[in-house]
């Protein structure tokens, strides 16, 4: 990508980030984001969404990814393109945000100019007018523009503004397994996007929700409220009663703090990283659970579903694009739009070849935890804009600490380990990664 010019340099960048601590500016500065959504953004492997939500020639999904309209459309070739959404006319969006089948082209709702699916240049209107001119429609300029690079791993298609820079496999790394795990709980080995999205913009700035979601410290905290309602309602069914599912996924936010120490972070190269389960939804034996694992077994033999079943992660974060979450079949797409919003969207995938009842307990999860109008999720929210605004304060504290267990955190061949779960290695690794991308340009 073309670099701007930034009225920050580098070495007011270095400054904003010390191995324990970050500046509150990162999260305040509107030249900074400016900054990430060129020098992360503009590199990075971004997701776009997943090739089930665009079954048919012509679906698509248009949405925005650090400033840009973009569309994901499958092509008449069982193609999945992801293109500029913006004519190049007069730079009108082909397609409004959202999801709708544009059939097998793209026309324009200006002027009429039409496209492939793949972006080229189809016609225009009226040809007399553009003799002697360098209109062509197999001019590139005439066309929309793809993204640079795109790949599509297991079905998830993510996209890279950048022409050169490493492969989807290099980038993911390490949590690449977490796609892989997400896939291989299905009988078949896959997936699709279902049941429709929530979305939530958030008063904040978009490194916040990813720290958020490997912080073990907050959730007996932040949601102490929905703890004691979720034990208040299990106290008033009869004695004995086995505690409901949508009940229990409240009550593990109020797990003592040795349970959460106990837990496993990890940290890869480029930010990412994930956290070990609050608990296992698999290790019932119910009617449910007992048809889930004979199609499991079916499939895989009872080893390779115990290891696939054993693998029990909480969420996972892949920087710059969102949180898958394995267990539960979702992933929380991430997009930062301001300094001070960020659009959530939570979409619940179906494993194919599971039972129905296996879907449905994936979206009482996002129904309790995660929709705007559960019990669980506006607590992170409310939150989350209590930093932003604390932070906004230029008088009162320039520091934001990620000192916990700092230093001791073991280094892998792959990654870090943390020693204690409750380590703020997670946001320290996140930001190496930051740091790195950000006072290298360019050349990252
Ligand atoms: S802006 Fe698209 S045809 Fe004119
Ligand atoms: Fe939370």
């Amino acid at each position: 990508m073309t670099q701007a010019t930034s009225p920050l340099q580098d070495a007011d960048l270095d400054a904003l980030v010390r191995p324990d601590k970050v500046h509150r500016k990162v999260y305040v500065d509107p030249d900074i984001f400016a900054l990430e959504m060129e020098r992360i953004y503009g590199h990075i492997w971004i997701y776009i969404g997943h090739d089930s939500q665009v079954p048919y020639t012509g679906d698509y999904v248009a949405s925005q990814i650090a400033g840009h309209q973009v569309v994901m459309v499958r092509g008449a070739d069982d193609s999945v393109n992801v293109v500029y959404n913006r004519c190049p006319h007069k730079g009108a969006m082909l397609v409004p945000e959202g999801t709708g089948n544009t059939r097998k082209l793209f026309r324009c709702p200006y002027h009429g100019w039409t496209f492939h699916l793949d972006g080229t240049m189809m016609t225009a209107p009226l040809k007399n007018g553009y003799e002697g001119t360098c209109f062509d429609p197999a001019n590139p300029e005439f066309h929309m523009t793809k993204l640079a690079r795109v790949e599509r791993y297991r079905g998830f298609v993510f996209a890279s503004m950048a022409a050169e820079g490493p492969t989807l496999k290099e980038f993911l790394g390490g949590a690449i397994t977490s796609i892989d795990n997400l896939c291989d709980r299905s009988p078949v080995g896959e997936v699709e996007v279902a049941g429709g999205v929530f979305r939530v913009m958030q008063q904040s700035n978009w490194k916040v929700f990813y720290e958020n979601l490997h912080d073990t410290m907050h959730p007996m905290v932040t949601h102490e409220s929905s703890v004691v309602a979720a034990r208040q309602q299990y106290r008033a069914l009869p004695e004995g009663s086995p505690m409901p599912l949508e009940l229990l996924v409240m009550d593990g936010n109020g797990e003592p703090y040795p349970f959460w120490e106990s837990l496993e972070l990890r940290g890869f190269d480029n930010g990412h990283g994930y956290m070990e389960a609050i608990f296992n939804p698999n290790a019932g034996n119910d009617p449910v659970m007992q048809e889930y694992k004979a199609a499991m077994h079916a499939a895989y033999g009872e080893a390779r579903t115990a290891e696939i079943l054993g693998m029990n992660r909480h969420n996972t974060v892949i920087y710059g694009s969102g949180s898958p979450h394995t267990v539960f079949q979702q992933f929380r797409v991430i997009r930062p739009v301001a300094v001070d919003r960020t659009l959530i969207e939570i979409y619940t995938f179906r494993l194919k070849g599971a039972p129905p009842a296996v879907f449905e307990r994936a979206l009482l999860y996002a129904n309790v935890i995660n929709s705007p109008s559960s019990n669980v999720m506006p607590d992170d929210i409310e939150v989350y804009n209590r930093v932003q605004l604390g932070n906004q304060n230029k008088v009162g504290g320039e520091w934001v600490s990620m000192h916990r267990y700092h230093g001791t955190d073991r280094k892998l061949d792959d990654g870090s380990v943390s020693i204690n779960g409750t380590s703020e290695l997670p946001m320290r690794n996140q930001f190496a990664a930051w740091r790195r991308y950000m006072l290298a340009g360019d050349a990252a």
